[in-house]
């Protein structure tokens, strides 16, 4: 009989907005020889398409066509990561049609060996479910604001500290309080409180959990 393929290996990274899901999904994605989807670019590139067709982000029909017309290359432009961008993300991402229509393009890279790490909000939840290791990364909201004001800066975006935080909270409340996909962990995630680590802590951390779930299977 022919060897089974091993099933692709898929690690859920989720969490609030920069709770430093990206850097880990990145670094664990290189560790392992996965292919990482950052997959907040996927309801980015629905809003910007919209936004740039004048169209409205409440407007569940037009942001479900948008949703679909999305495409890999949109996930390199470089206007995904303004902060009205991730606003208007957040209220396109209530939508249970857009969720949907963005269903399809997740699973299908989860699903392409030799696996892959996936970071979002629902990935654990909704998305990949199945997932062999799921992260649910935490951290206060002053702390993540302080981080995304460093991040922002460092694209020579000039931002107020305050308003940043605001931002944060509106969309940490937008993304846990909508009835499709709510951000919240999974039963059987592995959380991680970011607050007083650094990166090297928390992707030590990820990677000692990954390790002994993979010798435990
Ligand atoms: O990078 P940051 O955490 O600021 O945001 P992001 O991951 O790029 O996601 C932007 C918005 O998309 C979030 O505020 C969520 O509302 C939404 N999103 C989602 O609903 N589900 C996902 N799997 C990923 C993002």
């Amino acid at each position: 009989m022919p060897r089974s393929e091993p099933a692709p290996l898929v690690i859920a990274v989720d969490g609030p907005a920069a709770a430093g899901k990206g850097t880990l999904a990145r670094r664990l994605a290189a560790h392992y020889g996965l292919r990482h989807l950052d997959t907040g670019a996927l309801y980015r590139a629905t809003a910007l398409r919209l936004l740039r067709a004048n169209g409205d982000p409440a407007h569940e029909a037009a942001a479900e066509a948008a949703a679909r017309n999305v495409t890999a290359a949109d996930l390199d432009d470089p206007a995904l990561r303004e902060e009205e961008v991730g606003q208007a993300a957040s209220v396109v991402a209530t939508h249970g049609a857009v969720r949907v229509a963005l269903l399809d393009y997740q699973r299908t890279f989860a699903a392409e060996p030799p696996g892959a790490v996936l970071d979002g909000r629902d990935i654990g939840t909704v998305v990949c479910p199945e997932a062999q290791v799921k992260f649910y990364l935490e951290a206060t909201a002053e702390v993540r604001a302080e981080r995304r004001l460093c991040e922002l800066r460092s694209r020579g975006v000039e931002s107020i500290e305050s308003s940043v935080l605001e931002e944060i909270i509106a969309r940490d409340v937008r993304d846990s309080r909508r009835s499709a996909a709510p951000l919240k962990p999974a039963a059987d995630a592995s959380r991680i409180d970011t607050t007083a680590l650094g990166p090297d802590e928390v992707f030590e951390q990820a990677v000692a959990t990954v390790d002994s779930r993979l010798s435990s299977t």
